[in-house]
């Protein structure tokens, strides 16, 4: 494993009062046990087919790539049409992965199509998109797990039709390839219907688990991202975090100085990592900590409304942001620190610079900057009090990023087994989407309708 957990600033030695006692990890050792045993003894059972996905075989890899290959040689811009956990996967690697400005660079330089992923239907979000691609030369990959999310499917209503007239029915079907469950929901039937080239989604992996699944490694191919890195890097992270020793495991360890760190009122899980390419894996983190952990009722049927309300937070931008509450605001937070030893580039602080202001600042280098900020402020928030603890990464590429994403999915899938609760499923969404149907006149749904109606608002409590 190439990543570093530091926790020291998670314990009451550094932090005083608010931390934790070493005794309290030892004395959970047979809580640590069962977590353990319900997690990786069930590798690759139930909702546990995640950990199976970095496993495929180097044939799959190559398979993938040449797909990838051939769409890359022949798309203007590559979109992916998806939400929540069918998007937020590919929206982070590529971000940690491609240039930062890709979608502006040169052509020539940019080596693979303009990349967009539409994870949100505002109509000017997608009006804006057609204004900046030619659908003619641009190629869909529609994700979603269950074939059947409304947001997903309308977005793909609307470009197949586009592409239609603008290229003929035949030549349009060449352009939309699906990704979803084999067998099973409404985009897969149409997919068979319409002859779209289909990638399936292997049982027992949920959405904001599925990155390293055909969800995130087909767009991973086209854009020429080094699938067999990534995967090596999930790898070697599963071994990691397949150590039975708690002191040994950084996703078990991590796990449970956050539970324990939960039950005494830090409630706010803040992710800040200090890489502008890592900005959205706070996104990632947000996704999974929030849709897995936050449930009414445990596994033994007991209301517990627990889980950590995760925040994202960028170093250094919010610094001068955000830092100011983490630090005098209330003991409520468990902050995650990201840093990066070696960026691949160096910028320097001119020496020689005549002008006068920031004269301190010359002769360093930005890469030194940001790693003395981030320091300083891990400085400053365990002077205060605060928990928090920092996962090193030496580089960020794409076996580096396969790490992390690997710890991230078993930190969570530890972090609920602790908590006794289902991490895997998301019933507190399934209101929103059933009133949603009724709205929208879906049939099936006039009972929920009717209900909807019935709910009165006392204009009095409008200001307008
Ligand atoms: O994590 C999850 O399960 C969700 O966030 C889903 O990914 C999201 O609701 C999209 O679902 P689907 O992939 O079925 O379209």
């Amino acid at each position: 494993m190439q990543l570093k957990f530091d926790y020291n600033n998670m314990m009451e030695s550094a932090i005083g009062s608010h931390g934790i006692k070493p005794s309290e990890i030892s004395d959970a050792e047979s809580q640590h046990a069962a977590v353990y045993k319900q997690v990786v003894d069930n590798s690759g059972k139930g909702w546990q087919g995640w950990t199976e996905t970095p496993m495929i075989s180097q044939a799959e890899v190559d398979e993938l790539n040449a797909f990838g290959k051939a769409i890359r040689e022949k798309a203007s811009s590559f979109v992916v049409l998806g939400i929540g956990g069918s998007a937020l996967g590919p929206i982070c690697v590529f971000n940690a992965l491609l240039h930062l400005h890709h979608n502006e660079l040169p052509a020539a330089m940019r080596k693979a199509p303009k990349f967009y992923v539409e994870d949100n239907i505002d109509p000017q979000r997608m009006s804006a998109l057609l204004d900046v691609i030619d659908v003619k030369t641009t190629y869909f990959n529609v994700i979603t797990k269950s074939g059947e999310t409304s947001e997903t499917l309308g977005q793909f209503l609307i470009l197949y039709s586009l592409l239609k007239k603008a290229l003929g029915e035949k030549a349009a079907k060449e352009h939309i390839f699906v990704t979803t469950t084999i067998g099973k929901g409404a985009l897969y039937a149409t997919a068979q219907q319409e002859g779209f080239k289909t990638f399936g989604i292997p049982a027992g992996v949920g959405g904001r688990f599925s990155v390293l699944s055909n969800v995130g490694l087909v767009p991973f191919a086209v854009m020429g991202i080094d699938v067999a890195a990534l995967l090596k890097g999930a790898r070697e992270m599963r071994k990691a975090c397949e150590r039975k020793d708690i002191e040994q495991n950084p996703a078990l360890m991590t796990a449970f100085l956050q539970v324990l760190s939960m039950r005494s009122g830090k409630n706010i899980s803040v992710m800040m990592p200090y890489a502008d390419g890592l900005r959205t894996m706070a996104d990632f983190y947000c996704q999974i900590w929030a849709e897995s952990l936050g449930k009414a009722l445990d596994n033994d049927g007991k209301t517990v409304n627990c889980g950590q309300t995760p925040a994202k937070s960028l170093g250094v931008t919010d610094q001068h942001s955000q830092v100011q509450l983490y630090n005098e605001g209330p003991f409520d937070k468990v902050i995650t620190f990201i840093g990066v030893d070696n960026f691949d580039t160096t910028v320097e602080i001119p020496a020689n610079e005549t002008a006068e202001a920031g004269g301190f600042l010359k002769g360093h280098t930005l890469n030194e900057l940001i790693n003395a900020e981030r320091k300083a402020t891990e400085f400053a928030v365990t002077k205060a009090g605060r928990s928090n603890f920092t996962i090193m990464m030496p580089k960020v590429d794409a076996e580096t990023v396969g790490e992390l994403l690997m710890y991230f999915m078993y930190e969570t899938a530890f972090a609920g087994a602790y908590l006794n609760i289902d991490t895997f499923n998301q019933p507190g969404v399934e209101e929103g989407k059933k009133a949603t149907f009724a709205m929208i006149g879906r049939t099936g749904y006039e009972q929920k309708l009717a209900e909807l109606r019935s709910v009165k608002k006392n204009d009095a409590y409008v200001i307008k």
